[in-house]
């Protein structure tokens, strides 16, 4: 299975970090910065988002907090991004929340805890599908229709 992984300039250390130490477990698709210069988050944040909805994959982003990734990211149709930061929000996210972005904060967390905070979220699968999680599926399922609209 195959992950996207992006950033600005404020996250670009980190998603390198994330990218070196994660690649025997994951395989993790770079879809840019490529450098500490300024580069505005809302751009990277779309171009990312669209590929996962297009190919109905998984994805991290990394900005300064997180926050604007995630704010730009939902934009996109059929993207559920959250800001996770410890080992329960990265496990909910994807059990409770069927999220398909990932959006961390360089600057609020450190390397150690992005690290084990993006494993979980690979590794852990939506409840959605379990009798005890329909419910989960059935509140993404009116987040749908409402984007429908
Ligand atoms: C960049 O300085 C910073 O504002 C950005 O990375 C992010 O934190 C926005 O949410």
């Amino acid at each position: 299975m195959k992950y996207y992984i992006g950033s600005d300039h404020a996250g670009f250390a980190l998603k390198e970090k994330l990218r070196e130490s994660l690649k025997q477990e994951f395989e993790l698709i770079d879809t840019g910065v490529s450098s500490e210069e300024r580069a505005d988050y809302p751009k990277i944040a779309f171009e990312l988002a669209q590929k996962i909805a297009r190919e109905n994959a998984t994805g991290i982003l990394v900005c300064g907090t997180g926050i604007g990734m995630s704010i730009a990211a939902n934009k996109v149709k059929g993207i559920r991004a959250a800001v996770i930061y410890d080992e329960f929000t990265a496990q909910m996210a994807r059990e409770h929340n069927n999220a398909n972005i990932a959006c961390l904060g360089a600057r609020n967390i450190t390397e150690e805890n992005a690290l084990k905070i993006t494993k979980i979220f690979l590794s852990t699968k939506f409840e959605g599908n379990t009798e005890t999680g329909k419910k989960h599926l059935e509140r993404i399922r009116q987040i749908n229709k409402f984007e429908e609209k």
